[in-house]
């Protein structure tokens, strides 16, 4: 059964209110046009036409895989055929179907376009167009049955008496022609309606009284809901977020409150994967088996092994083993990888670094452009200098190295095995391996200089006796009686 398409998206989309076009808004990530296109192209459409218009330079980047049809004027749904004329009329032969979706319609399956088109194949109509009942019709054309229940025409909301207002039966948006019968009628479109426009939707009306078969298929209301304004947007991402949300739930993954969690259209999740709330996994990010993500984790475009935990933690563009822990509150940048059973702890950030089987940043650190051993351990508050204001350099850190806290590594600069760095160190030159690297100045310790200066003090600003508690020892209590 093959067929073309044609995707309406050179509207205004003035109720979104935005600066962007309509279509390139985002649901779950991903542009309501790529939904539209993927549909199609699963659904195994031979082409796809694109027409757009209004703020097309957005528009283009992001449909460069169909034919594009530019149309400058937007003079209606109608008039965007008109447009597209010279590049429909090569598949004109008779019998050829075209599909005509709109942009703006981003919930529609491909299963439910192969059924458009079977349909208006099979009973050879000259048109199917998909309708949807609901109880809040308003905003979509409304579909005017004969007493045998075939389409007599689709009138607009903005030009429906109150009586049709009140039929609960929507045109969806969404059309399967018998191509050279829609070609024959355009041309009879007019514009003398509310807004002005020639609409698409006149052309049911036009064939149903040139006694054309005009059928209906009918659909569930979620797969036809049209994203017009932010409300709607909100809407259809919530849906689209229940539909694969419920898909992975069927699949094995457990959520405590699928409502607050997102997952992109890339994503791919095994099962025994365990999402608490608030969680966001985007772009084309995979999770291994037995894995607890969550609660309040951002995961983009990052490949996380088998039975890793994920607490309040962010993560771009890298890369977990299996029996990796991460967080609460660590940012992981691109270019990472934490390597089998590592650990990157508390308000920890590693961007562009390899941490080595079984090493540890537990807490307090950054580590950028470094090369960890295995069973390293990173001492609280250890930074690494990568940045000299022009150039990021590397750290090297070998095998069981200790690593003390507020160590500052100042790169380039290698660390290697077995080495031990005492803690407050600032190191600038190479640790062999075995080595103790220590720099820090001598302490000085200057003996009962805090009670000198207490002495000195008038007593009017001395502490208060009870604030004064074990910093004074009991000579000295004794000595001021
Ligand atoms: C349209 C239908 C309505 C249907 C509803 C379903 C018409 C006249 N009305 O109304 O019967 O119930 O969809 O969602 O078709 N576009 C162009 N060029 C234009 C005008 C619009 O490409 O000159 C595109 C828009 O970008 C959009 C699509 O066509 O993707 C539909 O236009 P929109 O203005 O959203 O139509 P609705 O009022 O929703
Ligand atoms: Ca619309």
């Amino acid at each position: 059964m093959p067929f073309s398409t044609l995707i309406l998206a050179a509207g205004a989309g003035t109720r979104m209110k935005s600066t962007r076009a309509k279509v390139v808004h985002e649901l779950l990530g991903k542009p309501m046009i790529r939904w539209v296109i993927d549909a199609a192209q699963t659904a195994g459409t031979e082409r796809i036409l694109t027409v757009v218009g209004h703020r097309r330079e957005q528009v283009l980047p992001l449909v460069g895989d169909t034919t594009i049809v530019v149309q400058e004027e937007r003079l209606g749904t109608g008039h965007a055929i008109m447009v597209a004329r010279a590049e429909l009329e090569p598949y004109a032969q008779a019998g050829n179907s075209l599909v005509v979706l709109s942009g703006d319609t981003p919930m529609l399956r491909a299963d439910t376009i192969c059924e458009l088109v079977r349909k208006q194949q099979e009973s050879q109509a000259a048109v199917c167009l998909m309708a949807h009942e609901t109880d809040t019709p308003s905003g979509y054309g409304r579909v005017v049955l004969g007493g045998l229940g075939q389409v007599l025409k689709v009138v607009e909301d903005s030009d429906a008496t109150d009586e049709e207002k009140l039929l609960r039966l929507c045109n969806s948006g969404a059309y399967c022609f018998d191509l050279p019968k829609l070609l024959e009628n355009l041309e009879r479109l007019g514009n003398a309606n509310a807004q002005g426009e020639f609409y698409l939707t006149e052309v049911f009306g036009l064939l149903a009284a040139a006694k054309e078969s005009v059928v209906a298929c009918i659909v569930d209301a979620a797969e036809a809901e049209g994203v017009n304004d932010r409300l709607q947007l909100a809407r259809v991402s919530a849906m689209m977020q229940e539909r694969i949300n419920t898909a992975w739930m069927l699949q094995g993954v457990t959520m405590l409150e699928p409502s607050s969690v997102w997952i992109g259209p890339n994503v791919k999740l095994s099962s025994d994967v365990e999402i608490l709330p608030n969680v966001i996994l985007s772009g084309y990010t995979e999770i291994e088996h037995g894995c607890l993500i969550g609660p309040s984790s951002r995961i983009v475009d990052s490949r996380v092994g088998r039975d890793c935990v994920v607490d309040e933690t962010m993560i771009v563009d890298s890369c977990l083993e299996d029996g990796v822990r991460c967080g609460p509150r660590a940012y992981i940048r691109p270019g990472t990888i934490l390597k089998l059973g590592s650990k990157v702890g508390t308000n920890v950030e590693i961007k562009n670094s390899t941490i080595g089987v079984g090493s540890k940043v537990p807490h307090l650190s950054y580590l950028g452009d470094a090369s960890l051993g295995s069973d390293v351990n990173i001492g609280a508050g250890t930074v690494t200098c990568n940045f000299d204001g022009t150039t990021k350099y590397p750290t090297q850190i070998g095998d069981r190295a200790f690593i003390g806290s507020d160590t500052m590594l100042v790169a380039p600069v290698k660390v290697g095995a077995d080495t031990t760095v005492g803690a407050g160190s600032t190191i600038t030159r190479d640790v062999p391996d075995g080595a103790l690297s220590l720099e820090r100045a001598e302490q000085k310790v200057v003996k009962d200089w805090n009670y000198k200066k207490r002495r000195k003090r008038p007593e009017s600003t001395a502490a208060p006796a009870d604030k004064q508690g074990a910093a004074i020892n009991p000579e000295d209590k004794r000595e001021r009686q």
